[in-house]
């Protein structure tokens, strides 16, 4: 996610710019940039890489004493991260300078309408969409011509404007991406998020969505974009500490970023998906329609948790596309005899981009000849430069070690992909492929609408099991990745021995760890293989086992043979379940973790990015 910081009142801009920036960096960023006002004039400067080269840029600040200005800190989405990719962004004349954080969905087909009308591109992003947007609207008034712009874009914004022709005043507008106000005595702050100006004022005024703010050193106006009507949004005092806004008052990063899920689900299939239609876009796969249907077979290469959403996407593939998929781990892979080939679609997933194994294995395969895919959160981050195209998650910087947010975005992604290779191999139809969209865009709200009650229900399990030594997670299809996950959760954080096993498997080995110091977490959603399911859990509790059971609303059933049950909503596609059963996994390690007194967000002896082997 980006960060953004404006500023207008009566002290120089740029030091408030730099160091609001700077409390931003704990987000991830990949490119920076400010902008004033010198006798004027539009000012920019922007550079590749940390802030600390734009602070040497702008003389720690003292290049201007102008007491109007915006910055920027950029985590890339569309486009690389570079110089001229940077915010601000400006229109063709440099009157006016944009920042954004979100994702213009219809960016495409607006910088192709405006090009035709003239305008001059210099950028990949699409946040100079809406700088020359609001030139083409822009007479005198700058804060209709952003109200018009909006009237056009589709997506998600957060947005900070300042013309030249309004030397007094910063518009702010947002939608589906956070931006707060300072109110300040005699100056008045934007932002992406609190930390930036806690230093300056603990006055913070959160936008709703279809807001659009007019700043000015003495004033703050907010109404809405589309009807212009004013509206009041009352100053909150905010406590927080400025460690504690980073996290937006959750405990750690990891449950800020479990709590970010409807978000990064969403930011990942949105305007990717049309769900009236059931077309998929992906346009980042360069391969043609007739590449793609001589692949003969797919390897998923991954590590860790990216390893078990290949595994989760091989079912998904497998039944929506009919291809061979094989879920490789990369460190086994890259030793192995290959026998992969330009018939072979070879598709790396990878959080950081940078996981060493993961690299190898990709180099190798392309070596053999295979077309190369890649699933990343980073953008231009190695893996991604080294394929032949990438679907990004856009899941924004993952901060705690524990991947959570970045597991389910590249779920999503692997289901889309899936009924991408559907749609253009004719396996599938339109209806079926639409029933899946739609049930894909139902995961956010449904996750949203239960956070809490499954955190609630969590954080009493853990309470009752933090202090047992083993555990065992069991699941079936689907959600045998998902007990892999589970129990790579816990382990990872808790430092508890935790083993995810195929349900079926148990009567060949696991049934003889079952007792009463062994807690089984069972995996049990009602699809095809449920009655399979309670079988296990039953075998378990005639063993005298504990089984703490993971199920849908509404069914007693297997509350008859589990001790303890945490409830999660029912869904009626069974291909979205795994969204919905990793959550509680997910909060169950983090409360147990956190019970344990373990430090959740940098857990013992592991790094966020493997680079070394
Ligand atoms: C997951 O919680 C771990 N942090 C780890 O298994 C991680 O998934 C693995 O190292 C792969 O990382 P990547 O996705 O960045 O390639």
């Amino acid at each position: 996610m980006c960060g953004i910081v404006g500023y207008v009142g009566s002290k120089p801009a740029l030091p408030v710019l730099l160091d609001g920036l700077a409390r931003l960096e704990y987000r991830g960023y990949d490119s920076a940039g400010v902008a004033w006002l010198k006798d004027g004039e539009v000012q920019r400067m922007r550079c590749q890489g940390k802030l600390v080269g734009l602070r040497d840029m702008v003389q720690g600040g003292k290049i201007s004493d102008c007491p109007i200005g915006i910055g920027h800190t950029r985590w890339a989405t569309h486009g690389a991260p570079t110089e001229e990719n940077a915010h601000p962004h400006t229109d063709c004349k440099g009157k006016l300078v944009v920042v954004h954080n979100g994702i213009i969905e219809n960016y495409f087909t607006l910088r192709n309408q405006l090009r035709e009308e003239g305008h001059t591109f210099v950028s990949e992003t699409d946040t100079e969409v809406l700088a020359h947007l609001i030139e083409k609207y822009l007479e005198n008034d700058i804060v209709e011509a952003v109200r018009r712009c909006l009237a056009e874009v589709e997506g998600a914004f957060a947005m900070g404007v300042l013309w030249k022709g309004a030397p007094d005043k910063l518009v702010a507008a947002r939608k589906e991406s956070p931006l707060v106000l300072g109110a300040g005595k005699g100056e008045n702050f934007m932002a992406s998020d609190i930390p930036a100006l806690l230093p300056y004022t603990r006055e913070i005024i959160f936008l709703e969505d279809g807001d659009l703010a007019v700043l000015t050193k003495d004033s703050i106006e907010i109404s809405r974009i589309d009807t212009g009507e004013s509206v009041e949004r009352e100053a909150k005092t905010i406590s927080w500490d400025a460690t504690a806004a980073e996290k937006a008052g959750y405990r750690h990063f990891m449950l800020k970023e479990i709590y970010e899920q409807p978000q990064s689900v969403l930011n990942t299939f949105r305007g990717r998906i049309i769900p009236e239609t059931g077309h998929v876009d992906l346009p980042e796969i360069k391969l043609s329609n007739e590449e793609l249907a001589k692949i003969s077979r797919i390897v998923l290469l991954a590590c860790g948790t990216s390893w078990h959403a290949g595994l989760v996407a091989k079912y998904w593939i497998e039944e929506w596309a009919g291809i061979p998929v094989e879920v490789e781990l990369a460190s086994e892979f890259r030793y192995r005899r290959l026998l992969v080939n330009e018939t072979v679609l070879v598709v790396p997933i990878s959080q950081s981009g940078e996981t060493a194994d993961t690299l190898a294995g990709l180099r190798i395969a392309r070596k053999h000849g295979s077309p190369v895919i890649a699933i990343c959160n980073v953008v231009g981050s190695t893996i991604t430069r080294e394929s032949d195209g990438t679907i990004y998650t856009h899941a924004g910087p993952e901060i705690g070690v524990a991947s959570t947010k970045a597991f389910t975005s590249q779920l999503t992604a692997l289901y889309i992909l899936a009924l991408f290779l559907a749609q253009t191999r004719n396996t599938m139809d339109p209806a079926a492929r639409a029933e899946k969209i739609r049930a894909l865009s139902e995961v956010p709200r449904i996750i949203e609408k239960r956070l809490e009650e499954m955190h609630q229900a969590c954080t009493e399990l853990s309470d009752e099991f933090y202090q047992y030594r083993d555990f065992l997670y069991l699941g079936r299809h689907l959600h045998f990745p998902i007990a892999l996950e589970g129990a790579l959760k816990l382990k990872e954080i808790s430092y508890i021995h935790a083993e995810g096993y195929a349900a079926g498997e148990m009567k060949h080995g696991p049934i003889a760890l079952i007792d009463r110091n062994m807690p089984v977490v069972a995996l049990v959603p009602r699809d095809h293989v449920y009655e399979k399911m309670v079988s296990n859990v039953e075998e378990v509790r005639s063993r005298r086992g504990i089984i703490i059971a993971v199920a849908e609303d509404g069914d007693n059933d297997i509350s008859r043979v589990a001790q303890h049950v945490i409830r999660v909503p029912a869904t009626k596609d069974p291909a979205i379940k795994p969204f919905i059963f990793t959550i509680p996994l997910q909060l169950i390690a983090y409360e147990i973790a956190f019970a344990r007194g373990c430090d959740v967000d940098q857990p013992r002896n592991l790094a966020k990015s493997v680079t070394v082997e």
